[in-house]
């Protein structure tokens, strides 16, 4: 079992287009310390980046509710369409403490990657499509904070400002 460290805000990983997964023998280490990381954080979904791998890979488990109980891994996904609109609060491990609201799609149209290699497409709604829709945000160099008006974000300045020093120090340690 390994926990690693979450990538917060200001760190540049967060920011940049994860890079497909195309050696898939490396991944089922990768994916333990991934399900560890976010089990240990209390987290519902972590992506790649989240964990320092620049790798389209992202996990999600949502069965403390009744709507799922798979632990799910997403290889090289994709949203392909996206439905309806539905408005909810969120948070992200990688801007702790910080909760916004802000409008997503109801249900989307999903390809990825399964970690034998094989392909699907599925749709999915609910808080599951929700949360796919965070992570792959995070895949594709998005948080949170860029739903929001600035307005709002500037209601949460100094918030925002102590993560990213904060990150900026780790990383200037390094
Ligand atoms: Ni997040």
């Amino acid at each position: 079992m390994a926990v690693l460290k979450v990538t917060k805000l200001g760190n540049p990983i967060l920011r940049k287009k994860c890079n497909p997964v195309d050696d898939f023998s490396i991944l089922p280490k990768i994916v333990e310390d991934m399900f560890d990381t976010m089990y240990e954080e209390e987290g519902i979904g972590l992506a790649g980046n989240q964990v320092d791998l620049d790798m389209n890979i992202c996990v999600v488990d949502i069965s403390h509710t009744e709507e799922d109980d798979v632990r799910h891994v997403f290889i090289n996904g994709e949203i392909v369409e996206r439905t309806g609109e539905w408005l909810m609060e969120e948070g992200c491990l990688s801007v702790p403490e910080v909760r916004l609201e802000f409008n997503r799609a109801e249900s989307i149209r999903f390809r990825y990657q399964e970690m034998d290699g094989t392909s699907h497409e599925k749709e999915y709604d609910g808080l599951l499509a929700r949360v796919i829709q965070h992570e792959l945000d995070h895949l594709n160099g998005n948080l949170i904070i860029d739903h929001v008006s600035k307005l709002v974000r500037i209601q949460h300045r100094q918030q925002l400002k102590e993560i990213e020093q904060a990150e900026k120090s780790l990383l200037a340690v390094k």
